[in-house]
């Protein structure tokens, strides 16, 4: 094995899971977890204290937003910060979620986002997910996953996070309508590394996806510790 970082990339649409088990990955396997849609969202909430009305919004704007967010190793993460404070419940905001993908498709915040999650990746062993991660961001992972799901299966894993309950059949309708919209908007970014093991998770729980993704891992790095006796899973999942 050599000095280089390991890079676990974990690609696939909106409410696939990624983040989830990109973190449970990474705590498995002592790894630390990049979550770049995080940094879409930081980018969208800083401009969002500028007006919501993201059709106005230019690219110099959101650029400039971007000066107030870091992007900082704790915890065995990488958590972005708006002017040097956590914003996790902003960033998942159905503001934040309605604009990101507008912002998304500003080429110089995409740089910016990709230079952060590189810099994390050269100083760290590291799962990262997002949607371009294994084709653009860092082509040369060590592994590549992409996962998908059936829309409203993501709708409605996605309500019983928000919600902290089983959401009902309209719900989910409505819901799915959001994320099949959303699709439709990043789904240029969203691609398939020919190399990427694709792995459908309708029909499968959290802690089957993880554990195919870390016996994935130990196979392509050959690292056989983990912490998988002292962990019982990501904190939200
Ligand atoms: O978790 P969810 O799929 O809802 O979204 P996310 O991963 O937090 O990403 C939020 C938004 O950032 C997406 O809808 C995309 O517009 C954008 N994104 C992207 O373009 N490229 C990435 N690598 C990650 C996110």
């Amino acid at each position: 094995m050599s000095d280089r970082r390991v890079v676990i990339a974990i690609d696939g649409p909106a409410a696939s899971g990624k983040s989830s088990t990109a973190q449970w990955v990474a705590r498995r396997l002592s790894y630390f977890h990049v979550d770049s849609g995080s940094l879409y969202r930081a980018a969208t909430a800083a401009q969002l204290g500028h007006g919501s009305d993201s059709d106005a919004w230019s690219e110099p704007d959101v650029l400039a937003a971007t000066n107030r967010v870091s992007f900082a190793a704790t915890g065995g993460e990488f958590a972005p910060l708006i002017d040097g404070a956590r914003c996790d419940d902003e960033l998942r905001s159905p503001e934040v979620t309605r604009a990101v993908s507008r912002v998304a498709q500003m080429p110089r915040v995409r740089d910016w986002v990709n230079a952060q999650v590189r810099r994390a990746a050269e100083s760290h062993d590291v799962v990262v997910d997002g949607r371009d991660i294994g084709t653009v961001v860092l082509p040369e992972a060590d592994l590549k996953v992409f996962l998908v799901a059936d829309p409203w299966e993501r709708a409605r894993r996605r309500l019983i996070q928000r919600l902290g309950r089983h959401p009902n059949d309209h719900e989910i309708a409505e819901e799915t309508d959001l994320i099949v919209h959303r699709d439709a908007k990043d789904a240029t970014q969203t691609v398939q590394a020919t190399d990427a093991v694709l792995i459908d998770t309708t029909s499968l729980t959290q802690e089957d996806q993880v554990e195919r993704i870390v016996a994935l891992a130990r196979a392509v790095t050959q690292r056989p510790s983990d912490t998988s006796a002292v962990d019982d899973g990501p904190a939200n999942t």
